[in-house]
């Protein structure tokens, strides 16, 4: 899972600063902004801007955050799942977000960066996740939701990032939204099952998850294109391919059919159709929630932060013992 938001926070030492330039350093911007312009992937070796560089650890580092967080709310639900046949799909999902941050780890470190300084950025709370995983799992409804709303308003930003001009991650894009779709799919067929056949308190207990997720989701996509200051230059340089507000227009347009099939009402009475731009417009977002959650003042930022610190340190055994037998191995070897 991923946010677009991703790109709109903090700011590293150094951005936005004109650094002074040699001519060979001209040059080789010319040459790489040549190669943007013409479409082409840039590799791990190949020369690139250092704003470039920085921008894509923070968004890839920020969206693998974002992927291991994202286990949290929903494994609170494995233990809990009303059967064998839901915990079994909802073990595979939760384990196939923790191999979507690994992907990503991995694609930021080809940038210099290393996994300890990014865990080190997570755990002291430096660096930002997706402000959708500070938002409590309250219900059993509250899973079918992520599934289809979350992990929609996922693929939705991350289909485009396939085509990224970072090819790492561009590659690493193409393997998580495969199971994306699957996410999305589990969801909603979760809901239409309790919609379809569930008693009158399942079909409620849906109702009020969409009620909640509602505009969280829909506060994936970003701030709105005039207050996303970052969003142009990501757009030049081919990290980004839709704005903020094209790419929530099309979710909301998906999702009231989505909703209408299955029966439930999304929580906002300003949600209609507009003939003349052949859309849905929709309510004012509340923006004022979104930075609060993003500044760490969500329902959930303290205790997401704190349970991901303790699942690190109660995990050192597992780490000294991997590298312990490493070490045992090397040694055999050389003495062989
Ligand atoms: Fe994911
Ligand atoms: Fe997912």
């Amino acid at each position: 899972m991923y946010t677009q938001a991703m790109d709109t926070m903090g700011k590293e030492p150094g951005d936005g600063k004109k650094a002074v330039r040699s001519a060979d350093e001209m040059r080789l911007e010319e040459n790489f902004d040549a190669h943007i312009d013409a479409g082409d992937f840039i590799e791990a070796k190949d020369w690139m801007p250092d704003h470039y560089r920085k921008t894509l650890v923070r968004q890839i580092s920020q969206h693998a955050h974002s992927e291991i967080v994202g286990m949290l709310p929903e494994g609170n639900w494995i233990s809990r799942a009303p059967t064998l046949k839901r915990k079994a799909i909802l073990l595979a999902k939760v384990q196939d977000e923790g191999g979507h941050g690994l992907y990503l780890y991995a694609a930021a470190e080809t940038l210099g960066t290393s996994r300890d300084q990014m865990f080190d950025a997570l755990h002291s709370g430096k660096a930002k996740y997706s402000s959708i995983f500070n938002y409590p799992t309250l219900t059993w409804a509250d899973i079918g939701t992520i599934g289809w709303l979350v992990d929609g308003a996922a693929i939705m930003n991350q289909v485009p990032i396939c085509r990224c001009s970072y090819a790492p991650y561009a590659r690493a894009m193409i393997r998580i939204c495969r199971e994306e779709s699957f996410h999305q799919r589990q969801g909603y067929e979760a809901l239409l099952t309790m919609m379809t056949k569930g008693t009158d308190a399942q079909k409620a207990m849906v109702q009020d998850a969409v009620n909640r997720w509602w505009w969280p989701s829909i506060m994936m996509f970003g701030p709105p294109d005039d207050q996303s200051p970052n969003s142009a230059q990501s757009m030049r340089w081919g990290i980004k391919r839709f704005s903020n507000d094209d790419l929530r227009q099309k979710f909301i347009d998906a999702a009231v059919e989505q909703a209408r099939i299955l029966g439930v009402t999304l929580p906002d009475p300003d949600l209609k159709w507009n003939e003349e731009r052949q859309a849905h417009d929709h309510g004012t977002i509340d923006w004022s929630e979104f930075w609060r959650v993003i500044a760490g003042d969500g329902p959930c930022n303290r205790e997401r932060l704190a349970t991901r610190v303790k699942a690190w340190e109660d995990g050192a055994w597992v780490r000294e013992a991997a590298l312990a037998h490493a070490r045992k191995q090397t040694k055999l070897k050389e003495a062989a």
